[in-house]
């Protein structure tokens, strides 16, 4: 019978002795082959494969191996509960927003995702429609931003969340500065029976990533910035829709298309459009004022919340 012939097959054994360099990769292949789970195995047999591939493919010296794993200890050194530089170094490497634009489909007309960055906090103040993030009188342009939120198919979404963050018009969120209050620029509306928000804020401005760690050192030697282009964070979501946690830039931002974390997802353009005369549509904003008018699309899924990374 095929099974009992089957059995008496003794499988092929495994190599555990090297040769030579490329040896080696298929025993460590090897005495991973038995992972139970099968993502798991999956996903450590393709890391090795790569791994020694870019090891061979640029001749890592000895020397270079070793200032590798110290860079690598270094972000887990410069890592605490307030900053992650081992999630940094994700961000300036691409890999972040790679893997968030791979989970984050366009099909149907849905809005890209982003990052959802180190800044995002939980309990931002609840607004109602129309009402104004900015807690404080510092300078800056006022920003009216308004949109509407439907599903994929078009349906306007009653009652959708709208949290957004945002930095300030000198580049800090309130987090990082003394000098604002606790939660400025930070909101959680919900859009109207017509699926619309809309909210007051200030004009944000670009900003560097931290600079004082490892990364820092990797991008100065790489002759890169550290910018950000000027953006404003948001979490769009509604019973029955996938959570979209997203980010929409200024048309005009400096650093638009160098952003240091690769995340500007062309469709994430928004227009700024400044305006020096007239009032506001609503708001009762005197002139020199900016609008922004940005709609989301959600597609049908599972609503979910992104943990803080930060208290
Ligand atoms: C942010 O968008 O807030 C952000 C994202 C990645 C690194 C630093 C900041
Ligand atoms: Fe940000």
């Amino acid at each position: 019978m095929e099974t009992s012939i089957a059995r008496q097959v003794s499988p092929a054994p495994r190599p555990t002795l090297i040769d030579d360099e490329h040896s080696v990769t298929g025993i460590v292949q090897a005495a991973m082959a038995d992972t139970a789970d099968p993502r798991l195995r999956q996903v450590m047999d393709a890391l090795v494969r790569h791994l020694h591939g870019f090891v061979r493919e640029v001749r890592l010296t000895d020397e270079e191996f070793e200032f590798a794993m110290g860079w690598l200890a270094s972000l887990g050194h410069a890592t605490h509960a307030t900053h992650n530089e081992v999630v940094l170094a994700a961000d300036v490497l691409g890999l972040s927003t790679l893997v968030t634009v791979m989970n984050n489909s366009t099909r149907d007309g849905r809005t890209p995702g982003a990052l959802l960055g180190p800044f995002y906090r939980a309990n931002a103040p609840r607004y109602a429609c129309g009402d104004c993030v900015v807690q404080d009188d510092a300078p800056g342009l006022p920003l009216l931003v308004s949109g509407t939120v439907r599903g994929t198919d078009g349906t306007p979404l009653a009652g959708a969340l709208v949290e957004v963050w945002q930095a300030s018009p000198v580049g800090l969120y309130d987090n990082q500065d003394p000098t604002q209050p606790d939660r400025n620029l930070r909101g959680c509306f919900h859009t109207d029976a017509d699926g619309g928000y809309r909210f007051r804020t200030v004009r944000p401005a670009g900003y560097p990533v931290p600079t004082d760690g490892p990364v820092g050192a990797l991008l100065a030697a790489q002759q890169r910035h550290p910018y950000r282009p000027a953006h404003i964070h948001f979490i769009v979501a509604a019973p029955g829709y996938r959570t979209l946690v997203t980010q929409v830039f200024a048309d005009e931002a400096d650093k638009l298309a160098s952003d240091v974390t690769f995340g500007v997802h062309r469709q994430l353009v928004g227009t700024l459009q400044l305006h020096d005369q007239g009032r506001s549509p609503w708001g009762e904003v005197p002139a020199p004022f900016y609008t922004l008018d940005f709609d989301f699309t959600l597609e049908p899924g599972q609503q979910t919340f992104p943990k803080p990374p930060i208290d």
